[in-house]
């Protein structure tokens, strides 16, 4: 099957040229959005990652040009309107889990160089200042973490706090995990997340019931001096109302491997440019802010699952068998 391949970087086709050759990948750079769906006439699939645009017109755009296959080589899927992909009948196939390990590992490290101020080490050795002034920590064992979402990451980071640093876990979801009960993790509803813990780390998808999940509301409940880590997708936090607790010390550090509006920003070197989203830019001035861009899953274990998952759903498509897990439909309304 011709499969045009969106957004692609040289380690997306090293990855799936190791992967196989059963397909024919054409290997874009530019975005999926409405300029650039034509790039893809004639291919039965498109292969699309995080912020690529799989909007209702997007889709239309697909359809007319003989596209019936979505391959997100990713786990989330909030980029793609499910609903107008069923009417078109074009089938969706994401990642569900490809390296769950990689993303819950990269949020202990984010966490722990934030709460330690590693990240700030770092820039000051190199310029010949070994001060510990500015870098008081603290311990995480003993405090209270609250863990929103605990599927397949939010479960290993739960355990990790809980069972590996002696955290009191604090767990929100819509489905209970009893191993993770088991391991002494309470769960309570997000007022109590909010209310009592000293740090919150966010693994949910985001859906419009997630949408904004950390707000101004919700910070205005947190113990002063919360340590936020969002590992997950940038629409969970309300950057604005996050910078303003920031500004007043009631938010006392963010870790943020994603961003609202990263869409424009992530995955380029821009460091020759202007930065234009005032939003980022003013993170981006806190010492108490640490900002990657979107790397948690970029390992090459991660890499290598996702190429090979994505071409198996590719291969099982075009064989008319079913796409199992990784199948992604719309939710049905009631
Ligand atoms: P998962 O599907 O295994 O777990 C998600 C959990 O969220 C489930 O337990 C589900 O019940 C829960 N959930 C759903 N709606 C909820 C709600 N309204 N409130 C509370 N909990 C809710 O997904 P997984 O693999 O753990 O991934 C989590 C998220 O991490 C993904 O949705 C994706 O957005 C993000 N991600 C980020 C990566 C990165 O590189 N930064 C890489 C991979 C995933």
């Amino acid at each position: 099957m011709r499969i045009a391949m969106f957004s692609t970087k040289p380690y997306d086709r090293r990855s799936f040229e190791a992967a196989g050759r059963a397909h024919d990948i054409l290997y874009l750079e530019p975005r999926l959005a409405p300029e650039t769906a034509t790039l893809a006439a004639g291919a039965g699939a498109v292969c699309v990652f995080v912020n690529d645009d799989v909007s209702a017109p997007v889709l239309q755009a697909l359809h007319a040009a003989g596209t019936r296959l979505i391959l997100l080589r990713c786990a989330g899927f909030n980029n793609v309107d499910l609903k107008e992909a069923e009417r078109l009948g074009m089938a969706v196939a994401r990642v569900p889990a490809y390296s769950p390990h990689a993303v819950a590992e990269f949020t202990i490290g984010l966490l722990i160089s934030l709460v330690r101020g590693i990240h700030r080490a770092y820039q000051r050795t190199r310029d010949g200042n070994f001060a510990l002034e500015g870098l008081l920590g603290f311990d995480l064992h003993g405090r209270t973490a609250g863990v929103i979402g605990t599927g397949r990451i939010g479960a290993l980071v739960a355990r990790a706090l809980a069972a590996g640093f002696g955290c009191r876990v604090l767990a929100y979801d819509i489905h209970r995990d009893p191993g993770l009960e088991a391991l002494g993790v309470t769960y309570t509803d997000p007022r109590t997340i909010a209310a009592e813990s000293d740090i919150i780390t966010l693994h949910c998808p985001l859906t419009p019931e997630t949408h904004h999940v950390i707000r101004a509301e919700t910070l205005a409940l947190a113990k002063p001096g919360l340590i936020l880590v969002n590992t997950s997708r940038g629409g969970l936090i309300d950057a604005e109302a996050a910078i303003e607790a920031l500004k007043t010390g009631r938010l006392g550090g963010l870790a943020i491997d994603v961003y609202e509006q990263e869409a424009d920003v992530f995955f380029e070197d821009l460091s020759n440019e202007i930065l234009t989203d005032d939003l980022l830019a003013r993170l981006l001035t806190f010492p108490n802010v640490l900002v990657t861009g979107h790397q948690a899953f970029f390992t090459r274990d991660a890499l290598q699952a996702i190429a090979e998952v994505t071409l198996g759903n590719a291969t099982r498509a075009e064989q008319g068998l079913p796409l199992g897990a990784s199948e992604v439909k719309a939710p049905r309304a009631g």
